[in-house]
């Protein structure tokens, strides 16, 4: 029999993708430049689907791929993101692709890409993007999908997206998992929601991703002022996010960060996490959110502080020379129970911190939205990333009834819920982010969470001074609190006889 789906690219998130696929009972035929990848799903499926007839075919070029599929045709791409996708999808065109075959572009595309391939290719075949969160278990055995493109092809593709994606129990908002091959969940609400026009759905996931960074940085920061100021090793520390991952923050960043810290090295037997560099690595997504945060003018400091805490984590060997010159506060160590009540504090610190770094992921999609005209809906996005995605997280269940109880919420943190969440817990957060200012311990990114929150709930910030600033210097022009909005001044800053305080001399 014809194949259902065409699969393109098997690396580690291709070859996971194919066989979930064949879980859910899609033929596919696969292919991949490197023939070893090819032969590797095969003895793959063979393993797993034992004395069943086989689920995939191999296939060694593009026309043979085109020919074993059903009409029309339905491709799925998992190649590195950028050119790679064009290469594919010219040969997809040399081997005949007809114009209402549909190709799936899953990989970290930049959003702005999807909408020029599809205009480019709109005469060929139909261009529809899907991005895939959850790293490669997701991709085996359910990511998080975000689709998005023309409305027709999301028809076709609805029923094989939603099967393979993950779970959720919508009573309790928590993951429905099976991690057995042949097994899968097949209840619950699939993690994969059509979220729009086409790049509508890579913008997502790109913020999806600067939220990661964010959630990712705030965790490391509790982790240096436990190792740093509270003296405390990997083992006691992953103990605390054992307790903290069965309380608020109960997410599976928090989880594996506890796994990492109780790893031991192979080689040393000393935690692993004690001999990793410390110095991070970035494919780009969280510098392309901040990117568009800063190009849309929507705040989101929290997750451009965690992009440059990457940024400046690789300058290694400046850091080390200048730990050598820098001094830092002369620190007095802290008793047991000042330790032991700091850690109870943090808690709450990354909690609302994590508030903020997810307001402002929200703030900047509904910012995007308006300007594209994409009218994303937040409650559904955040349902989507309930299960499945790397920041899969008990507390998404309140931010989608957030949404639900308010679709034009302007800020998350103005939801009732979480606006008495971060009254209850500022001065714990506060408190915590002061002892770490005082121990010289750097917190780039709860720091701006918590800047973030004390200017947004300004009513009346500096920037009356600055319009000052920039009027005197370059007659940039201000308004006035007691004329209509959007009129504006200008004072003639050079005049001697304008009126002026007296100054004491
Ligand atoms: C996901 C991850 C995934 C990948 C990122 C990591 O949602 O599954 O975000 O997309 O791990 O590319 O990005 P960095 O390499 O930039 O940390």
């Amino acid at each position: 029999p014809k194949c259902d789906i065409g699969f393109i690219g098997l690396g580690v998130m291709g070859a996971n993708l194919t066989l979930n696929l064949v879980d859910h009972g899609f033929r596919v035929a696969c292919f991949d430049l490197d023939q070893t990848k090819v032969d590797a799903i095969i003895a793959k499926d063979e393993e797993e689907r034992g004395d069943s007839p086989a689920r995939v075919e191999g296939c060694s070029s593009y026309t043979e791929l085109l020919s074993k599929l059903k009409s029309p045709h339905m491709v799925i791409l998992s190649v590195p993101a950028g050119e790679p996708v064009d290469h594919v999808c010219s040969h997809l065109i040399d081997a005949g692709i007809q114009a209402d075959d549909i190709v799936v572009d899953t990989g970290n595309s930049l959003w702005t890409d999807s909408v020029e391939r599809e205009e480019k290719y709109k005469s060929k075949f139909i261009f529809f993007s899907t991005a895939v969160s959850g790293g490669e278990v997701g991709a085996r055995f359910g990511p998080s999908l975000m689709p998005s493109g023309n409305p027709y092809a999301w028809t076709r593709l609805e029923p094989i997206l939603k099967a393979i994606s993950a779970k959720v129990d919508a009573q309790s908002g928590l993951p429905i998992e099976s991690f057995t091959p042949g097994e899968p969940v097949t209840e619950g609400e699939p993690c994969a929601t059509y979220i729009g026009p086409v790049g509508a759905g890579h913008y997502v996931k790109m913020v999806h991703n600067g939220i990661e960074y964010a959630d990712m940085q705030l965790i490391c920061e509790t982790y240096q002022v436990m190792r740093t100021a509270l003296h405390m090793s990997a083992a006691e520390i992953a103990e605390v996010f054992r307790r903290w991952n069965k309380g608020k923050l109960n997410s599976y960043l928090i989880e594996i960060s506890a796994e990492v810290l109780e790893q031991l090295d192979p080689e040393t037997g000393v935690p692993l996490v004690d001999v990793i560099l410390d110095k991070a690595g970035q494919k780009g997504t969280g510098l392309w959110t901040a990117v568009s945060a800063l190009q849309v003018g929507s705040p989101a400091q929290t997750i451009t502080s965690a992009v440059f805490a990457r940024s400046l984590s690789s300058l290694k060997d400046e850091r080390v020379a200048a730990s050598k010159v820098l001094r830092g506060p002369d620190v007095k160590p802290l008793s047991d129970e000042e330790k032991f009540a700091a850690i109870d504090k943090l808690e709450y610190a990354l909690y609302c911190s994590k508030i903020c770094a997810y307001a402002q992921g929200f703030q900047l999609m509904a910012v995007a939205s308006k300007e594209h005209g994409w009218e994303l809906d937040f409650g559904g996005i955040a349902k989507i990333w309930r299960a499945g995605c790397i920041i899969r997280a008990v507390f998404l269940q309140s931010i989608a009834k957030a949404y639900e109880n308010n679709e034009e919420l302007a800020n998350l943190l103005l939801d009732p819920f979480f606006a008495e969440q971060i009254t209850e817990y500022q001065s714990d957060w506060r408190e915590s982010l002061a002892q770490a200012a005082l121990a010289g311990i750097p917190c780039p990114a709860m720091m701006s969470a918590l800047s973030y929150y004390d200017s947004y709930r300004t009513a009346v910030l500096p920037a009356n001074l600055l319009q000052g600033q920039r009027d005197y210097f370059g007659a940039h022009t201000y308004q006035r609190v007691d004329k209509p909005a959007g009129k504006k001044f200008h004072l003639d800053w050079s005049d001697p006889a304008r009126p002026q305080v007296a100054i004491k001399k």
